[in-house]
């Protein structure tokens, strides 16, 4: 048990004429070790509920737990959750402001009331963890390219030791190699640190290709939540949704309704390829 969201409503702008319901009424559980993509239109309350987790913003109604303690009782600390719960914004790289790339990644954990030696430790560790070269660390993170410039957000988040990380939209904007390169440090730290990992996106093919679990929003709701080969066996729903499915999935779908006896619950190129191979034994 990690992350557990009961009947979450939020409004922006409550009590004016602008008021709008972001959120309606959200139950979601995340458990420890899991690798969730939260998948959605634009507008369809991603960041608003993602904010939510590490109480930067409190519902109009409804509860979120921690580990099983109410986020917003009296007394429970949410700097403490903040540390617990990383979350990288979209477009973080308009919050570095240090001079150099070893400064912002420290500004985190020196917040933490740690020692100095504590402090470069951690840092010197996310910077190696996101793959940023030694060189890199006393450039100026203005002089970076964009998915660098992602990569030391994503450290600085790193460095405060979280249990959970929550991204979104990390690879909005990115080049091809610029998200690959994220979305394999995610994985990493997925697999080889059992980190949990929730990642916001609106991209299907990204998010089938890392998470175990998917959650389908749509206008302020989920409308689904599954593995990733349980959720694009409703692709004509995800699309009236505008969502679309990795196109692969259209692929052996257009082979099976052919005749062609291809496996279901394929999604991811690789895997099409060795399916048809076997099939037409080539
Ligand atoms: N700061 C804000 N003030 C007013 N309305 C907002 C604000 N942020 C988001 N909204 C509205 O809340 C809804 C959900 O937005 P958002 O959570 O940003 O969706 P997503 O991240 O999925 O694109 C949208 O209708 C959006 O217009
Ligand atoms: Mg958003």
């Amino acid at each position: 048990m990690s992350i557990i969201v009961d009947h979450l409503y939020y409004r922006y702008d409550a009590g004016t004429a602008f008021e709008k319901e972001a959120l309606t009424d959200i139950n979601m559980v995340i458990n420890d070790g899991e690798f969730v993509g939260i998948i959605g239109h634009t507008g369809s309350g991603k960041s608003t509920l993602i904010q939510h987790l590490n109480g930067l913003l409190k519902p109009a109604a409804g509860s979120i737990y921690y580990n099983g303690e109410d986020i917003f009782d009296k007394g429970y600390s949410l700097k403490e959750l903040r540390r617990k719960v990383g979350l990288v914004f979209q477009y973080p790289e308009y919050q570095l402001f240090e001079s150099t790339v070893i400064n912002d990644v420290k500004f985190g954990p020196s917040n933490l009331g740690l020692s100095n030696l504590e402090v470069d430790l951690a840092s010197f560790d996310a910077i190696k963890k996101v793959g940023i070269p030694d060189n890199m660390i006393d450039a100026s993170p203005f002089e970076l390219s964009g998915g660098e410039k992602r990569k030391v957000a994503i450290a600085g988040i790193l460095a405060m030791k979280p249990e959970v990380i929550i991204l979104d939209e990390p690879t909005a904007g990115l080049d091809p190699k610029g998200r690959e390169d994220i979305l394999s440090i995610l994985k990493s730290l997925h697999r080889e640190m059992g980190m949990t990992i929730i990642l916001v996106s609106h991209s299907m093919d990204e998010v089938a290709d890392v998470a175990d679990r998917l959650v389908v929003m749509n206008a302020g709701k989920i409308v689904a939540t599954g593995a990733p080969a349980e959720i694009f066996k409703y692709y004509d729903e995800l699309e009236n949704i505008g969502l679309s499915v990795p196109q692969t999935v259209y692929l052996m779908n257009k082979l099976k309704k052919n005749g062609i006896d291809v496996r279901n619950g394929i999604f991811n190129p690789d895997d099409a390829i060795r399916e048809i191979s076997r099939v037409f034994h080539i």
